[in-house]
Order: structure tokens, then C-alpha cells, then sequence
């Protein structure tokens, strides 16, 4: 079972007294099979299953290990109350370069959301699932141009000065291969009106941790409040196509 501890967070919910569920049982978690297949992780849904009595339960709802989060999310309450702390600099710090310099404020979006669903849903594909999960709150452009970042970042493009990113050859070998799919996404991604859009949120796709000032969130709200459609019953719970994206970083732990 994983034992989790509460982490330091920008999530202040100090005033929410609501009681959590649960409560008085030894909560269980099994986590969701595409973290940890392939890792040194040991399948324990078995073990669990027999640990089940009165006084076990396998975790739903709001875990206490974790920042509760507001009955009505907004797009910035998962910034605070969840995602990992270095998606939460890297996309921030990426839309306040690209807002500082004056770039139009679809890209300054396309550098807020580039990577959002590393920060607490799933990393294989994350342009493609950043963009599912962001589309139905913004303009068709700004979700296109966090779509097909993830494969332009494999492409260079002279005419704007981008190169294929060192950082890749440490992560991945200098020999890594672009899958196929992904370069003829990337090549529709270069014939289409809106190329130029991605192509410039994947200049500011870079990590500047060091050299840049700390961004605090609420920089980024004037933007985000005229091009997010935050809403009314929060991010999880509007009934759009995506909805349950956002109920699963809510609740990442739940067993089903
Ligand atoms: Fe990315
Ligand atoms: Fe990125």
C-alpha cells in the first residue's frame, strides 16, 4: 500500500471545514495501472483485496493526504492544490516569458497549458491529453498549438531559430529515434494556419528555473480570465466532454 504524506503546497484551504470521508477506517490506495507498469512497483491489488474489513476501505474521495481542493475548482486551484512543483514553474515561468515579451495571448495560454496533464494525470502523449483535457475551456487555436507541441519539439525550424533541444539528447539518448505518428503530426502540424502559433509557445518550452524570477500563479489571471472559460459548477463537475479528466486529478487516488 503507499503511504502518503502531506506535501508542502501553495493549496491554503485553511478555512475549509468540511469533514472527509472516510473518516475513522484505514484508507487504501491502489494506484492507477499506467503509473507504475513496467516499474520495480509490485502488483498488490490481491494484498489489498484481502486486507478489506469493517475497518479498511479502498480510498474515494477527497484523501487527506492530499490539499483539499475548492468545491468549485478553477484552472489555477489545480496549479496550487496539485500539480508537481516543477510543472507548476516550468508552465508559469514559460507564459510570463511569452507574456513579458509581448507575444499574442493565445500563445501566452498555449505556454500556460503546454504540459498540464504532466502535472497530475499522465505523461506518455501529455500534448495530446493536454489538449483533450483543456479544449473544451479555450480557443480552438490554443488548444491545436498544446496539441502539436509535443511533436514540433522534435523538429527544427530554422527560419525561427529552433533547434532540437539538448535537453532531449540527455533525457532520451542521442540515438533516440521520433516515432513515426509523431512526425507526421508534426509535419501536418507545419501546413496548417495555425503552425505558427504552436511554433512559438515551443520557443518558450524550456527551463529557465535559474535564471528567471519565481512566478507567483496570480500573475497569470488577467490572461486566464479572458481566455479560459472557467465553469460555473468548477472544473469536474460542468458536464463537459472532459470533465472526468479533471474529477481524476481531483480525486488521483480513487479505486474506481
Ligand atoms: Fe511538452
Ligand atoms: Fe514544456
Amino acid at each position: 500500500m503507499l503511504a502518503a504524506t502531506a506535501q508542502p503546497t501553495l493549496c491554503d484551504m485553511t478555512e475549509d471545514t468540511r469533514p472527509w470521508p472516510q473518516d475513522g477506517r484505514e484508507r487504501l490506495i491502489y494506484p492507477s495501472p499506467v503509473g507504475w507498469k513496467g516499474t520495480d512497483f509490485v502488483d498488490n491489488e490481491g494484498e489489498l483485496l484481502k486486507l478489506l474489513n469493517p475497518k479498511t476501505v479502498f480510498m474515494m474521495g477527497d484523501n487527506p493526504a492530499l490539499p483539499r481542493m475548492p468545491e468549485r475548482p478553477r484552472l489555477l486551484d489545480f496549479f496550487r492544490c496539485r500539480f508537481g512543483d516543477i510543472t507548476v514553474r516550468h508552465l508559469l515561468i514559460s507564459a510570463k516569458r511569452a507574456l513579458d515579451d509581448g507575444l499574442p495571448e493565445k500563445v501566452v495560454m498555449a505556454c500556460l497549458l503546454h504540459d498540464i496533464s504532466n502535472g497530475c494525470l499522465i505523461r506518455c502523449d501529455h500534448g495530446y491529453w493536454s489538449a483533450q483535457l483543456v479544449g473544451p475551456y479555450v480557443d480552438p487555436e490554443v488548444a491545436f498549438a498544446v496539441k502539436y507541441h509535443q511533436a514540433l519539439r522534435y523538429v527544427p525550424d530554422e527560419s525561427v531559430g529552433y533547434a532540437y533541444p539538448e535537453s532531449y539528447h540527455a533525457f532520451f539518448g542521442p540515438d533516440y529515434e521520433v516515432p513515426e505518428y509523431l512526425l507526421r503530426d508534426a509535419e501536418y502540424a507545419k501546413n496548417h494556419k495555425w503552425y505558427m502559433t504552436a511554433r512559438q509557445m515551443t520557443l518558450y518550452d524550456t527551463y529557465f528555473f535559474d535564471d528567471f524570477p519565481v512566478v507567483q500563479p496570480e500573475e497569470l489571471e488577467d490572461v486566464i480570465g479572458r481566455n479560459f472559460k472557467e465553469p460555473e459548477e468548477g472544473l469536474g463537475f460542468d458536464g463537459s466532454p472532459t470533465a472526468h479528466m479533471w474529477r481524476t486529478m481531483i480525486w488521483p487516488n480513487n479505486f474506481l
